[in-house]
């Protein structure tokens, strides 16, 4: 992308709709149940050499050398989120911004992704990371991702944040998002500050929405993005999802399992990373565990994994 990238840009790129076309049943992860919860770790503790980081470049690699009519490839999954690729196929282009999907969504394209990696990368517990821009230690991109001999690494990027710059304290706030208990409200300025003033300030393709996913970085940015969602819901009572908004819980959005098979999910499906998606982040207080059903199931039987 020539010239700067504003963060009106980076958020106006994106309009896509609710994806009121999209078929099919939601499907509900069953082997998701039964399973304890995975931790999504901070990348902050972690060297070049972690487990996690060498797994997760080698599904990188694995997926490039995918074509990109491949749900499974690099680019196919970033397409999901945006492209700028002509021929459009299932999905592409459907993240969700500037609307009250932002924080639903984007769970759930991280839920998927998270298991094609560990598909690719042939670790079944692999987790994604988080990368705590908000913690005034972690303020620069990690070493790992700025290494140019890495698959972590990109040249598309600000020159400044490759070379080891810190995002700027006001970039990183969260506050005047969670200080709003309405779910839209917060989630739209949200999606201002930290999210988007994160994006233009690492830059290059992160910059603006049809490049973004194609940085390593971006999952993990957004791993931090969900991981403050729970935050976000667990100030109090008052802070709430949309539960009363039936287009907000039933709208299905399409992405792909391990196998390269269309799946969808929605806003209900995604509820409590803990119990539905099996996932909980490393040092995170309790989730809060909202319904979409007027009763609760049952406890599931847990058996270790991982
Ligand atoms: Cu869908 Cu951070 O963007």
């Amino acid at each position: 992308m020539a010239g700067p990238v504003t963060r009106r840009r980076f958020l106006a790129a994106s309009a896509a709709g609710a994806g009121s076309a999209l078929l099919g049943s939601a499907l509900f992860p069953s082997d998701a149940w039964g399973a304890m919860p995975r931790v999504r770790r901070n990348v902050g503790g972690m060297n070049a050499y972690d487990p996690i980081l060498t797994a997760y470049g080698r599904a990188i690699q694995a997926m490039q050398a995918l074509p990109a009519t491949n749900p499974l490839s690099w680019a196919y999954q970033a397409a999901i989120h945006g492209t700028l690729l002509g021929s459009p196929q299932v999905a592409w282009n459907t993240c969700q911004h500037g609307n009250y999907f932002f924080w639903s969504w984007h769970r759930m394209y991280l839920y998927w992704f998270e298991r094609i990696i560990r598909k690719m990368c042939g670790d079944p517990c692999w987790t994604l990371p988080y990368w705590a821009w908000d913690s005034p230690t972690e303020r620069q991109i990690p070493a790992p991702f700025r290494d140019s001999s890495s698959p972590l690494y990109t040249a598309n990027r600000s020159a400044t944040m490759n070379g080891g710059g810190s995002l700027p304290a006001t970039d990183v706030s969260y506050a005047s998002s969670f200080s709003q208990t309405n779910f839209t409200t917060a989630s739209l300025i949200f999606q201002g500050t930290p999210h988007g003033a994160v994006h233009v300030d690492v830059g290059g393709w992160m910059g603006s929405v049809p490049t973004a996913a194609q940085d390593p970085i971006f999952y993990l940015h957004h791993a931090n993005c969900d991981r403050l969602w729970d935050l976000w819901l667990a100030q109090g009572a008052s802070w709430v999802d949309p539960l009363t908004d039936n287009t907000w819980k039933t709208t299905p959005f399409t992405f792909f399992n391990k196998s390269g098979a269309q799946v969808t999910m929605t806003g209900c499906d995604v509820l409590r990373a803990a119990q539905q998606l099996r996932y909980v982040y490393e040092g995170e207080p309790a989730q809060v565990d909202e319904y979409c059903l007027k009763f609760k199931p049952p406890g599931s039987l847990c058996k270790k994994c991982c």
